[in-house]
């Protein structure tokens, strides 16, 4: 039996992502068995910038759900993370939950490769703004194995499901979980799949999320993206190198340069 853990950040009750993500379960196979956390249920707090959960041993001060939520990833076969747009961004709650990313990064050795599908529910065809990009982008932080994410239209509580293709798209997103990833789609960054994308210079484009980089060709009908080499931003050694090695430098630094910093600090007070 495999056990799937379908986190759901919408307050709603019998919300679309929800109903959408009991389809996606289904269709993972019979052999699964779908445990529900709600969000929105649990005490999720700020977090502090306090760093001290980057000590040795140490976890982080904050007196929440965090680590119970941990746990419940930690033991899952498998994840489906849905979650409403509100405002043209995933709803408050993940990005409370993705704020909390140092302490979890620390656990990435438990987390690394879990398979995980993103189910995003929207209102509007073409209000959808970053929300899909931004939980594509929690998931890979936090060192899941993202095997599909998808966009589901439908404004009423019930009417996601019923729209056209949808059965059909989470059936393939339930049998893409524990099995073969999608492809990055059309716009989409090859690595990290973001929509968003900046233009520094003419014909260079840089996603904002992983800093993938393509210069932008002239063809002989369209514009061709050729792709840099990948900053392998998502990458575990370089998650690593980052949430363990690099911040923890940067909180020793500190230890040597508090009183300079603190006599700056105390200018503003
Ligand atoms: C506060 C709020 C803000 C919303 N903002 C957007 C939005 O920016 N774009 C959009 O397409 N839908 C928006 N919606 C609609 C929801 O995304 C839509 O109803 C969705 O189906 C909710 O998913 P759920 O049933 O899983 O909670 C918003 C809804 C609420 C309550």
């Amino acid at each position: 039996m495999k056990k799937i853990l379908g986190l759901i950040a919408s307050k709603r009750n019998l919300a679309n992502g929800e109903i959408i993500a009991k389809e996606v379960a289904a269709a993972a196979g019979d052999h699964c068995q779908l445990e529900i956390v709600r969000l929105a249920e649990l005490k999720l707090e700020l977090c502090r910038g306090c760093y001290v959960c980057l000590a040795p041993d140490k976890q982080c001060p904050v007196n929440d759900d965090l680590y119970f939520l941990l746990e419940k990833m930690r033991t899952a076969d498998g994840i489906i993370l849905a979650a409403p747009c509100y405002a043209l961004g995933p709803a408050a709650v993940t990005k409370v939950l993705s704020d909390r990313i140092i302490a979890l990064a620390q656990y990435i050795d438990d987390l690394w490769g879990k398979p995980c599908v993103v189910i995003a529910t929207a209102g509007i065809e073409g209000w959808e703004g970053y929300t899909l990009s931004a939980l594509n982008a929690m998931i890979r932080f936090i060192g899941l194995d993202l095997k599909d994410s998808r966009m589901f239209l439908g404004a009423l509580p019930g009417d996601g499901i019923l729209r056209e293709g949808a059965l059909t798209r989470a059936g393939e997103m339930g049998q893409a979980l524990f099995g073969k990833a999608r492809q990055s789609g059309i716009g989409e960054c090859p690595v990290c799949w973001s929509e968003i994308w900046k233009f520094p210079e003419p014909a260079t484009a840089v996603c904002s999320i992983c800093g993938q980089t393509a210069s932008l060709v002239a063809g002989e009908k369209e514009i061709q993206w050729v792709y840099g080499v990948s900053s392998g931003r998502f990458e575990k050694e370089n998650l690593k190198a980052h949430f363990h090695g690099w911040l923890s430098g940067k909180v020793q630094e500190f230890m040597t340069r508090r009183k300079e910093l603190a006599a700056v600090r105390n200018c503003y007070k």
